[in-house]
């Protein structure tokens, strides 16, 4: 598909902030008399009740709603002015000590379960408390003891709290623990350093996240059953290597992005083992939506998108929407469950490439699936791997939008849900799925359409066993600071309480959690979605194109 390597290209690509202009100018061609595929209309067809012990609740990362954690990658980049606005992570919802506050919203509204984060920074916050637990001898059993005495117990102390007051909760709020939502300590990591050689980029991530990850088994595997080792590895690679928006803030370094994706492939299924190794406790005996009952499951919460070629007609454009999709997608699903890596990218498993692999295959238990809406792409031949780039979120294209330019498409989450659940047959959890929507106008329908979707799903044969809405409160955005409001429930970050305070949207999921259940009444009678209000681009000065999200 290339002429010339991806090191060639990237090096010879134009600046990527000019990228945008350039699709934006491309897309005016598409033909204006047939409607686009994502413009058909749509509602949700017949609709299966969830199954008895389904994980109903919301999801948040331990950066973006804890605060003090000044000793990290992230808290670097917003020093270095990534963030728009400036805004701190600091400056949030002070999980850290409020937490009460974020479990007592996930009581009001009757969620059954909640995602959070456990930082490596907060167990681990000096270079000397990790290098203890890294450098331990001994065997494993031995090496996690070291481990977990080298960690803090203030950190420790913090997670073992909210763990015991979810599972105190009636009815009990499930822990489901993500052991990298992103964030890594500075001395992993520093974004002002030469990446090269560090953090993703470096193999020795492998076992530095399984060892990590058998800590955290270990220590809170006697009240956790529920794992997600990585948060959204792909988003992680095209931010983080690609559009330059995420430390360590890399521009269509394609090499880069290859050792990383490779990384993270092996750091899963080290991460699997470990988790697997380390807990060993079913803490859930009864009442889970998978029986019998075990004593970890473990996936990664994959971001999947609704993807389409901007011109179907254009056989260039289908093509890098399928690359698109392989690349984002398949890859690393096919990868943990089937062992079969394409570790260059190219879209096939070629000699020397990991096929049916026992170091690989068989590491996820359900499949964690985070969804936001559709990805419209456009052929762009000089682009490596993918031949083309996705249209700026932000374009019009006859759908409603969110507060961050994003496009709702709830069709899109019945469509991805079916073809995922069909294609790997494994349990689905749809691990993240929400709306930045300060104004609170658009939530309401957008929770019912896309419950609706997720129960089609199910009435499509898929075993789907959990949702977590996101998010259950206000939080950091990352580049998008405080601007986009994700949570059912608002933070006021001008007062030092940070008191939350349920939106309406709140009280309409606890009443779809009581009833398990979204009518054609209910679907006929939410509110029109209507233009937002506010509008947060994904975008800081500097970070370049907004590439995919
Ligand atoms: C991430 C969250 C983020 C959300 C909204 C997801 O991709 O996992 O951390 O806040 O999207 O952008």
């Amino acid at each position: 598909m290339m002429d010339s390597s991806p090191a060639d290209v990237a090096a010879d690509a134009a600046d990527p902030t000019d990228v945008p202009t350039d699709i934006e100018d491309a897309s005016v061609d598409a033909p204006s008399d047939a409607r686009p595929p994502w413009q058909q209309p749509w509602m949700p067809g017949p609709r299966a009740r969830p199954p008895a012990g389904f994980l109903w609740g919301s999801a948040t990362a331990g950066y973006q709603i804890e605060g003090q954690l000044g000793n990290t990658d992230w808290s670097i980049w917003e020093q270095l002015g990534r963030v728009t606005n400036n805004d701190r992570a600091d400056n949030g919802p002070q999980s850290f000590t409020r937490w009460m506050d974020d479990v007592r919203a996930l009581r009001e509204t009757g969620q059954t379960s909640y995602r959070f984060g456990v930082e490596w920074a907060r167990l681990f916050p000096t270079r000397a408390s990790w290098e203890a637990c890294r450098n331990a001898t001994g065997d494993n059993a031995a090496k996690i003891a070291t481990c977990r005495a080298a960690a803090s117990t203030e950190g420790k102390q913090f997670y073992h709290q909210l763990i015991d007051a979810l599972r105190s909760s009636t009815p009990r709020i499930v822990p489901m623990v993500t052991v990298h939502h992103w964030v890594m300590p500075d001395y992993i990591a520093d974004p002002r350093m030469d990446f090269r050689s560090q953090g993703w980029m470096n193999a020795r991530m492998r076992t530095d996240m399984a060892l990590y990850a058998g800590v955290v088994a270990a220590e809170y595997g006697e009240k956790v059953d529920w794992y997600v080792t990585l948060n959204e590895p792909l988003v992680l690679v095209l931010a983080g290597y690609l559009d330059g928006r995420f430390p360590p803030g890399g521009r269509l370094d394609i090499d880069s992005a290859i050792t990383v994706i490779g990384n993270l492939v092996y750091a899963h299924a080290g991460m699997y083992d470990a988790i697997k190794a380390n807990d060993r406790t079913v803490a859930e005996m009864t009442g889970g939506p998978i029986a019998p009952a075990q004593a970890s499951y473990v996936s990664i919460a994959h971001h999947i998108r609704a993807m389409f070629p901007a011109t179907a007609t254009n056989a260039n454009d289908v093509r890098a929407t399928a690359r698109a999709d392989w690349l984002n997608h398949g890859l690393f699903f096919d990868a943990i469950v089937r062992g079969n890596f394409d570790a260059n990218g190219d879209g096939r498993i070629g000699a020397g490439e990991p096929s049916n692999d026992p170091a690989l295959r068989g590491r996820v238990d359900y499949l964690g699936i985070n969804y936001y809406g559709l990805t419209v792409m456009r052929s762009i031949a000089a682009i490596p791997l993918v031949g083309g780039l996705p249209l700026a979120d932000e374009l019009e294209r006859g759908l409603p939008k969110s507060d961050f330019g994003w496009d709702i498409y709830p069709r899109g989450f019945e469509e991805i849900l079916v073809r995922f659940g069909n294609e790997y047959r494994l349990p689905v959890v749809v691990t993240e799925n929400g709306v930045a929507d300060s104004a609170d106008v658009n939530r309401p329908r957008f929770l019912y359409e896309h419950i609706a979707a997720m129960l089609s799903a199910r009435q499509r044969g898929v075993n789907l066993i959990g949702y977590y809405h996101w998010s259950t409160i206000d939080n950091f955005e990352w580049v998008g600071g405080y601007c986009p409001h994700f949570g059912l429930y608002s933070v006021d970050f001008t007062n030092p309480m940070r008191p939350r305070t349920a939106r309406p949207s709140a009280m309409i999921y606890r009443d779809i959690i009581r009833s398990g259940e979204v009518t054609d009444a209910q679907l006929t009678a939410a509110p029109a979605y209507r233009t937002p209000t506010r509008f947060c681009p994904a975008t800081v000065s500097g970070s370049g194109a907004d590439a995919g999200r």
